[in-house]
């Protein structure tokens, strides 16, 4: 296979990882291909799907803010991506636009591979968030049969819309309640962007947490964030969100260039250190 493009697009773009990850399996799969970043302004980006199933690239990675209009351009989508109202990956099949999500995949595997039989100890789940992350968290969770769904925002109504989206079996519930749920909880997940590199931490009280229960957050930089280094701290299970991007790249992979790659402590380590070097800087 030789001569092959795909892209990462975003805005801003400068800071993705999915350059590191997919050249990682070209490389290994010896596969004659390239994968750049390209940034597309909002102004830009209905423009740029327009043209992409007549352009250079087999496919694209989509990020933030794109996710959205990628799905309503997109002609044909998968059922995942269809509940979430959202497209992550994007390819072309006869001139038309086609597009997936698999970031629920990448939640959901990245727990299956650092808790192997979560399911059987996780009946109820606090989900903090309510925004485009949150919603594939809870699609995962509700796939893989948790009972009890609580969405926690600071926004209330945002996770009422979000509960009566998946039909009101989650429930939604403010911060201040956050300890009551906290008592009854088997995994807590941070879905917001809060921890991450240049935001505040987020800053929940895990004293009323057992210490049986799952902690996972989807940030990834930094490595490891407060609410993982408090939660390590009192013993709690931990799961950071650098798994959900190494898991949802692969079917990515598989879908351009027709190989399923692997996720290997190899390529975690790679992306692991620029992270790292990042955070140094
Ligand atoms: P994404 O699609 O990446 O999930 P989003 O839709 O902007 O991004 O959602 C961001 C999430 O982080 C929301 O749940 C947001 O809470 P609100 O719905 O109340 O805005 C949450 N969030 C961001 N900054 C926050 C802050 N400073 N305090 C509490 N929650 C915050």
């Amino acid at each position: 296979m030789t001569g092959l493009r795909a892209c990462v697009i975003g805005h801003p773009i400068a800071h993705s990882r999915s350059p590191l990850i997919h050249k990682y399996w070209l490389a290994v799969h010896r596969i004659e291909a390239d994968y750049t970043r390209v940034d597309v302004p909002p102004e830009e980006i209905e423009s740029f799907l327009q043209h992409f199933p007549r352009g250079p690239y087999v496919g694209a990675s989509v990020t933030v803010p794109h996710k959205e209009v990628a799905f309503r351009m997109a002609v044909e989508v998968d059922p995942v991506a269809r509940a979430l109202g959202a497209v992550n990956t994007l390819w072309h099949k006869d001139g038309r636009l086609c597009g997936a999500s698999t970031d629920v995949h990448g939640f959901i595997a990245n727990l299956n591979r650092s808790q192997p039989g979560w399911e059987n100890g996780v009946k109820t789940a606090i989900v903090v968030g309510a925004g485009g992350a949150a919603r594939a968290v809870v699609y995962g969770l509700i796939e893989r049969k948790v009972t009890n769904i609580v969405i926690v925002n600071r926004t209330l109504a945002r996770a009422k819309t979000l509960a009566e989206h998946f039909g009101g079996k989650p429930v939604a519930a403010s911060f201040k309640s956050l300890p009551i749920h906290m008592r009854e909880a088997d995994l807590v997940v941070n879905a917001t962007s809060l921890g991450m590199n240049g935001q505040a931490p987020l800053d929940i009280d895990l004293a009323p947490l057992r210490k049986t229960a799952i902690v996972y957050d989807i940030v990834y930089a930094p490595l490891e964030t407060e609410l993982l280094k408090a939660a390590k701290a009192r013993g709690n299970p931990v799961v950071d969100g650098l798994g959900m991007l190494l898991h949802q790249a692969a079917p990515a992979f598989e879908r351009w260039f027709g190989v399923r790659p692997e996720v290997t402590p190899e390529l975690r380590a790679l992306v692991a250190s620029d992270l790292a070097r990042e955070a140094k800087k």
